[in-house]
């Protein structure tokens, strides 16, 4: 069969990478793509988030058989919606669905209502109101904006100047745009964070193996968030007691109650989680693969990707069993120089030799006049396996003095947290 990716990050070059090794497919077509991907799909330039246009591209490519959507903003503007309703096969949650991502006030909300574990919260739509909160409410404390803002619309205010600034840069100055008309003021938690992902169609709930992301731009994990900087996996503390935890406090049941409220979940569900003093907490879900939590978890399935895509659409997930190499993956992630904020494009990026079996996920980059160049802010992730994290993460940094290009930065912690938290 014909697959279409939608995306161009280091998610959906992984996704592509594991839809290659399908005996089930022929030919992949990317949307839009990116440098790495292009030596795998044939990228098609059409803007992703224009549903209609996608719909329209579809329609006239009847080669195309399935549609797989990645990132979550055309989730979010109903694109599965708009190419079921044409008759295709796609993977990716509906738009009601997708708002359990798209809306941090919808799933605070849904949480609060069937009782999954979270921090505590408020959601206010007037300046005021949350101006008067914030002035008297424990500190340090947490402000979400309520749209999508790329993983940035969160401010963790360590004082009560801080959290005014906070209300006022989100709901006044809308520095987030409109995904701050509506302020969730959230309880400050602690402890260390885990990406539990897991394939569902609504019927039933199949874990991933677990992944820890780096959300700062630098090392201890300080600066400014970003998209995230560098993945590995499995978390060190994730053990079988917690997993059972997970699933039945928090998986399952939200599985349930999206199927309650008429949103039934199929795709990819993530749950950001935290392990706190009172147990495992939601800080919150994503409706898709994490970005770059997919580039080192992609690589360690022995099950076809393709199966799964395909078990999810049908509803029969609970018929296959998905298998996971054990051992351990790493990836760092070399970034443009001012990443998150202002960077320059167009570097030049040059390579070593590198280990056969490194695995090169491409983010932002590009070829122009057949030389391989900088297009984005995450420009590559450099992905190694091993038997220990400690084994992949050597051989993940050993690779990544192998490439450069101007400005190039990357954390050079990655794989080293969480070493000495109990597993349970
Ligand atoms: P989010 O976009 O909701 O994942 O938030 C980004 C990051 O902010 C998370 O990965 C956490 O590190 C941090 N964070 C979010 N909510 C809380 C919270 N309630 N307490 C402490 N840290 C939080
Ligand atoms: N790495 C975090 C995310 O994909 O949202």
């Amino acid at each position: 069969m014909n697959v279409l990716v939608i995306g161009n990050g280091g998610r959906e070059h992984a996704i592509v990478q594991a839809l290659k090794k399908s005996p089930k497919v022929d030919k992949i077509f990317a949307m839009k793509g990116n440098a790495g991907i292009g030596e795998l799909a044939e990228l098609v330039n059409v803007n992703y988030c224009d549903v209609k246009a996608v719909g329209d591209w579809v329609d006239a490519h009847k080669e195309i058989d399935y549609t797989v959507i990645a990132p979550d903003d055309p989730l979010a503007l109903g694109l599965a919606d708009e190419l079921e309703s044409r008759g295709h096969r796609v993977f990716g949650p509906r738009k009601n669905a997708a708002i359990i991502e798209a809306s941090k006030a919808f799933s605070k909300e849904l949480m609060k209502k069937y009782n999954i574990p979270t921090a505590k919260y408020e959601t206010f739509s007037d300046y005021e109101e949350a101006k008067a909160y914030v002035e008297t409410c424990d500190i340090p404390v947490v402000l979400k904006a309520d749209g999508l803002a790329l993983g940035k619309g969160v401010l963790i205010c360590k004082t009560r100047e801080e959290a005014l600034d906070g209300i006022k840069e989100m709901m006044l100055d809308k520095k987030f745009g409109s995904a701050g008309n509506k302020v969730v003021v959230e309880e400050f938690l602690e402890g260390p964070e885990v990406s539990a992902l897991a394939f569902t169609d609504g019927k039933s709930m199949k874990p991933m193996i677990t992944s820890c992301d780096h959300k700062r731009a630098f090392d201890n994990d300080e600066g400014l968030n970003t998209g995230g900087m560098g993945t590995f996996s499995p978390a060190p503390f994730y053990g079988e007691k917690t997993e059972k935890e997970v699933m039945e406090k928090i998986m399952i049941p939200t599985m349930n109650a999206m199927n309650a409220e008429g949103r039934t979940f199929k795709g990819v569900l993530y749950f950001g989680l935290m392990k706190t003093k009172d147990g495992m907490k939601v800080i919150e879900y994503n409706s898709r693969f994490g970005d770059p939590e997919t580039q080192v978890l992609l690589p360690m399935l022995k099950t076809d990707l393709m199966e799964i895509f395909e078990a999810i659409t049908d509803e029969r997930l609970a018929d296959i069993d998905i298998e996971w190499e054990s051992g351990a993956c790493v990836c760092v992630v070399l970034a443009s120089g001012g990443y998150p904020v202002a960077y320059e494009k167009g570097k030049e990026i040059t390579f070593g030799d590198l280990d056969k079996d490194v695995i090169l996920c491409h983010a932002g980059t590009k070829m122009k006049d057949g030389k391989l160049v900088t297009d984005g802010g995450r420009v590559l992730g450099v992905c190694a396996k091993g038997a220990t994290i400690e084994e992949a993460r050597k051989k993940a940094y050993a690779n990544v003095e192998k490439i450069s290009f101007e400005g190039m930065h990357y954390r050079k912690d990655i794989g080293i947290k969480y070493r000495d938290v109990e597993r349970e």
